[in-house]
């Protein structure tokens, strides 16, 4: 029995593959810095889910179909957001998700990706007291998100970085939300009720929900010379330190590159926080320097969540929503490895292993 799985081959996948000791992702035959910064969101479903249905995909067809689904999904914002206003900006974003009927096509696929991206700015405005702003269908996926949150026209280079952010975590391997998607699509319940296993399995802290906390983190923190004295206390309080470490990395995770180059391609756009990003780079350092000492079996080093705080933050969505941003990029993923499940895998069943007590048997 491996805790985790750890090492577990669980299934074959044409779609990504990383290599934690090389600290290469490949998506679908190309690495990532082929993809990140160079390719739209939508060129890079149209590689994602190239085989996944019946009808052939094409970046522009793509982006023309996926502007349609955002207003189809926008239609139902008025109806279905207002009694789940209470509830936090990504169970909020969930809920919303599961009104949509199951299904294995294309439709259904489109109304997934839209979901995320329409549902996220619309939560946050109407939590504001803001009237949601309805999509643009002409724009590209990145920009009209950006639109849909800030009401205005947004410049090419805050369209471009959400752009890099959506294709950077797109897909990622086995981790724990795509495989809580594959095990539903191996029942053939369909792409809804697989998205939202996913959707659910990203909000924790320990898988999607880490970037929040990592803003709370620099808070605390406040500045460059508090970083060592603050990160040594939360060790030793037993905390971990939101945006370090991961499963299958050994070495610095390739997307917190990418997502740092991002940030930096934004720089003298009059967005971008120079002092927050040297407080982050302090943070980086220590919290490295740190963890390199206490941890000496274990290489911790800086996971995508970190520079995905700051590069979010940027761009002007609140820390609350970026479990659901994360899932606007993801989403991708998690419809590709469904499809693939169905169309190729079986059910997924593993063993248990018990350790309860056994009935008594009688004398
Ligand atoms: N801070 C401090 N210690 C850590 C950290 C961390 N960020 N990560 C791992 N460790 C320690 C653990 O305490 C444990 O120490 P021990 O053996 O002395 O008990 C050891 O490293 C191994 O930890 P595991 O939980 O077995 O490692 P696992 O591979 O399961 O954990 C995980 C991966 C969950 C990402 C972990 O590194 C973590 O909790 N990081 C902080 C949360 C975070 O950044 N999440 C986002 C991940 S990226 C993503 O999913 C998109």
């Amino acid at each position: 029995m491996k805790n985790g799985l750890d090492d577990v081959v669980a299934t074959e996948t044409m779609l990504s593959d990383v290599d934690g000791i090389g600290g290469i992702l490949i998506i679908r035959g190309q690495s990532l810095d082929a993809l990140a910064g160079v390719v739209t969101y939508e060129e890079l479903l149209a590689l994602l889910l190239s085989d996944a249905f019946d009808e052939k995909l094409d970046a522009d067809g793509l982006r023309q179909q996926i502007g349609l689904a955002r207003q189809e999904v926008f239609r139902t914002v008025p109806d279905a957001a207002m009694p789940l206003l209470k509830l936090p900006v990504t169970d909020a974003v969930r809920a919303l998700t599961a009104q949509f009927a199951d299904g294995d096509d294309l439709a259904t696929a489109l109304r997934l990706i839209a979901a995320p991206a329409v549902f996220t700015p619309a939560v946050i405005r109407l939590k504001n007291g803001q009237a949601p702003v309805a999509p643009d269908s002409s724009l590209t996926h990145a920009a009209d998100i950006l639109h849909m949150l800030h009401g205005r026209s947004v410049s090419p280079q805050e369209a471009a970085a959400l752009d890099t952010y959506l294709v950077t975590v797109s897909d990622h391997g086995m981790n724990a939300s795509t495989f809580a998607a594959r095990v539903v699509a191996s029942t053939h319940a369909g792409l809804v009720s697989s998205v939202l296993a996913a959707f659910g399995a990203l909000k924790g802290p320990l898988h999607g929900g880490a970037p929040g906390p990592v803003l709370d983190m620099l808070d605390a923190i406040g500045t460059p010379d508090n970083a060592e004295s603050w990160l040594e206390k939360a060790l030793d309080d037993g905390e971990r330190l939101m945006g370090f470490g991961h499963r299958i990395y050994r070495v610095r995770d390739p997307r917190a590159d990418a997502l740092m180059q991002a940030l930096r391609r934004l720089a003298g756009t009059g967005n971008y926080g120079a002092g927050r990003f040297k407080l982050a780079e302090s943070v980086e350092a220590a919290a490295l320097r740190i963890l390199a000492r206490r941890k000496p079996d274990r290489p911790l080093k800086t996971n995508v969540e970190f520079y995905t705080a700051l590069l979010l933050e940027t761009l002007g969505f609140p820390r609350e929503s970026f479990t659901s941003v994360f899932a606007m990029g993801r989403v991708g993923g998690w419809i590709a490895h469904a499809r693939e499940q169905t169309q190729h895998g079986r059910l997924i069943r593993p063993q248990s292993l018990y350790v309860g007590p056994r009935p008594i048997k009688a004398a």
